[in-house]
């Protein structure tokens, strides 16, 4: 599992400690051999990463040319971020989830929630601690504890409990030690969303335990059938222990812009913050500046972006259900959570017959955590004609379900 160092007897090859805490990611022997089919232009359907394939915004894309013209932006960028991102970001918060946000000290700009996460990790976290993840999880919630050379409980997240955890399972000796638990609903992979009830309860929970509460809203605006998605933070009393991690990655399809923004409890952000002045100078002037304009586009049009997911998701689970697939609907995110038929020992020998057989790519459950095993991920980022495509080729190739 570990990352061997290349080669012990150099010394200037041996690796920090800490690489040999995080798995490899299992994902990347198969991501080797898409690109060795794609080298052969072979078409490989690439439904891997959550990488929006839809266009940024214009009026971003617009500002952002502004923006590259504007001399003062080829400064560094303020420590803690524009004012003008930060006020619009506090907003945006308020116009979307009725909360009242400090712009100076309740809100910080970052790289990505990627970087921000780990980062807080780092933060957070000495050697020994423990982080409560849901599990399966997108794999950064556990990585940066990893890397810190914390532990990490797996709270499973099961298709009977419709993939939301039971917090009544948590050992009483797991929640005094605990000092971070995530939450990311709507979920990936699994897809799943939690009502109101759900928030409050985690958060009593980690109020009585005092434990800091990471909520990662990535998919706030990718919900479906009319579901509305609610924030940590809309919670009495949650801003005393939670944070959440907004990106700009997925409603707004800016993966490659590298912006998102943390909101909520303003220790926990400046104890993120101390961490990024020793690693960082803050995002690019230029990409904040352009996101700004992302901010004031109308909420109609994010509906507009979660319908064409939602349809994506209806044709897909249509001809799933036909090659034999019982899946529950996902409620929000970009993803199929799809079971391994019965005669695959594992997620990544399903993931490896559907990229050399069916030419699709997808994500081995298991690269999620221990409870992803018995599942594949499959992201929903190929026009509706496309994904049809792959299921047909996975009929073609006898790649069904049988239980
Ligand atoms: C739950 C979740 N959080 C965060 C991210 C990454 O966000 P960013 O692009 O802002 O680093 C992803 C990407 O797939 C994700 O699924």
């Amino acid at each position: 599992m570990a990352i061997p160092p290349a080669n012990k007897d150099k010394k200037f090859l041996r690796l920090a400690d800490r690489l040999s805490y995080v798995p490899t990611y299992i994902f990347a022997k198969l991501d080797a051999e898409k690109q060795e089919l794609q080298k052969k232009n072979i078409d490989v359907i690439d439904l891997s990463l959550g990488s929006p394939d839809l266009p940024s915004p214009g009026v971003v894309i617009d500002e952002c040319i502004k923006s590259l013209k504007d001399p003062t932006n080829y400064r560094y960028p303020p420590f803690r971020g524009q004012t003008k991102f930060k006020e619009a970001a506090a907003d945006w918060m308020k116009r979307r989830f009725s909360i009242e946000l400090n712009p100076e000290s309740e809100i910080l700009p970052l790289s990505g929630s990627k970087e921000g996460i780990t980062h807080l990790a780092l933060a957070m976290i000495n050697p020994g601690d423990i982080t409560i993840v849901p599990s399966p999880y997108y794999p950064v919630h556990a990585r940066g504890t990893l890397l810190a050379g914390g532990q990490i409980h797996e709270l499973p997240l099961l298709g009977k409990n419709k993939f939301l955890p039971e917090l009544e399972s948590i050992p009483k000796e797991i929640l005094d030690k605990a000092k971070l638990f995530f939450i990311s609903f709507p979920n990936n992979p699994t897809g799943a969303i939690c009502d109101f009830t759900f928030l409050e309860k985690i958060t009593r929970l980690c109020i009585k335990h005092e434990i800091v509460l990471v909520s990662d809203l990535a998919y706030s605006e990718l919900t479906f059938d009319n579901f509305v998605a609610s924030s940590i933070l809309q919670v009495k009393g949650a801003k005393d222990i939670a944070v959440e991690f907004h990106t700009l990655s997925k409603t707004y399809s800016m993966a490659g812009w590298r912006i998102a923004f943390v909101a909520g409890n303003k220790d926990v952000i400046n104890a993120l913050y101390e961490i990024k002045t020793n690693t960082d100078y803050g995002v690019c002037n230029i990409v904040q500046s352009a996101s700004v304009q992302a901010f004031s586009i109308p909420f109609s049009e994010h509906k507009k972006t979660a319908r064409i997911y939602q349809e994506r998701r209806d044709v897909m689970l249509q001809k799933l259900i036909k090659l034999g697939w019982n899946i529950p609907k996902p409620g929000g995110a970009m993803y199929i959570w799809l079971p391994v038929p019965k005669k695959y020992k594992t997620s990544f020998d399903f993931s490896h017959d559907l990229l050399h057989k069916a030419h699709v790519a997808t994500i081995p459950g298991g690269s999620f955590g221990t409870y992803g095993e018995g599942y594949v991920r499959i992201a929903l980022v190929d026009k509706k004609e496309r994904l049809a495509l792959a299921v047909d080729r996975m009929e073609k190739a006898g790649l069904v379900y049988q239980s």
